[in-house]
């Protein structure tokens, strides 16, 4: 049907008809919002890249889950900036570790919040590497058996979902065998399956304190210029037990996003990451742009694209303005 039979305009004109056939809906149930819980009591540290987002000891953190709880919030990823780190990263591991008592807390006050962990090493490592080094590199299979420690422990302390971010290969059935034999045989993990060796991480690393103090992530973290690499990364992890896969960053891999949902059955999510939210931050402080009507887009054509699932720092800002 041509012009001027067809006029597509015509469903345009009224709210109702443009409300009728809209496709994607952004909703409250589709967002996770980080948080960077640090030690101490009543500390509060401004993560000056990130407005808004800060590093908070245990007792603040609560109150925080508690106030995201109530505006609407589900659903947080938690990331610990620990006391002291060491070689391998065994501080991460442990029972009294700072994400497993956040995570203790946060159970006590808001019992219905769901925690989400993220498994790496990079932030409890001294070299800020996420594994175990050996002769200058990464290695993968040692640094598998800190992975499920972590796992383990975090699920003992709280944790509903573990979200693993190292990107060492066989991690995820490795993890799974861990829960397992632990007894978690219920709870999901969200594979970081795609995750890009990122510029737009830069803001993170001076949130989690996290930056590699020499050489970079390239021999784990993946090539931006490579999509086929990316299904197989998230084949193996399907094939390995993952619940969900994740593809990161978001902005910039939309199309990555979108093959990963059309090529495979999964629940897929989006990390939409520190540089992405920074970058909106800081243009919005120059009033250079509607910062509520562009985090509603972006977030939108994240969805749209094929994710589930939208961790995102814009989500406290946002959450209100949805349904459920
Ligand atoms: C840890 C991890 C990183 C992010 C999430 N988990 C940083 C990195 O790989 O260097 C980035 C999140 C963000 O930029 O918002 N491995």
């Amino acid at each position: 049907m041509n012009f001027p039979t067809t006029r597509l305009r015509r469903m345009r004109y009224s709210d109702v008809t443009r409300n009728m056939i809209r496709e994607t809906e952004l909703t409250a149930n589709d967002l996770v919002m980080p948080l960077f819980v640090c030690p101490g009591e009543n500390v509060k540290n401004p993560i000056s890249s990130m407005p808004g987002n800060s590093q908070l000891s245990v007792d603040l953190l609560v109150k925080e889950c508690k106030r995201l709880y109530d505006m609407g919030v589900q659903s947080v990823l938690l990331f610990g900036i620990p006391e002291s780190k060491d070689e391998h990263g065994h501080v991460a591991c442990n029972d009294e570790g700072i994400v497993q008592k956040a995570m203790r807390a946060i159970k006590k006050e808001v019992p219905n919040l769901y925690l989400i962990a993220d498994i790496c090493n990079c932030e409890y490592t001294t070299h800020g590497h996420c594994g175990t080094i050996v002769d200058g590199d990464v290695d993968n299979d040692l640094t598998l058996e800190t992975l499920a420690s972590q796992s383990v422990s975090l699920v003992k302390n709280g944790a509903d979902m573990v979200a693993p971010s190292d990107m060492m290969d066989g991690r995820v059935a490795r993890i799974r065998e861990a829960l397992d034999e632990a007894g978690y045989t219920k709870t999901p993990i969200m594979s970081y399956s795609a995750k890009y060796a990122s510029a737009f991480y830069g803001p993170f690393r001076e949130a989690a304190e996290s930056a590699p103090q020499f050489g970079n992530r390239a021999t784990y973290q993946m090539d931006p210029a490579n999509t086929d690499e990316a299904l197989r990364e998230v084949e193996l992890d399907i094939f390995e037990g993952a619940d969900v896969v994740m593809v990161k960053p978001a902005l910039s891999y939309l199309d990555v996003i979108n093959r990963v949902k059309t090529e495979f059955n999964m629940p897929v999510a989006a990390y939409n990451v520190s540089g992405e939210f920074s970058m909106v931050k800081a243009a919005a402080a120059n009033g250079w742009i509607d910062e509520k009507r562009i985090v509603k887009e972006i977030l939108t054509s994240i969805k749209r694209a094929g994710a589930d699932i939208i961790i995102s720092y814009h989500t406290q800002d946002i959450i209100s303005d949805l349904k459920r």
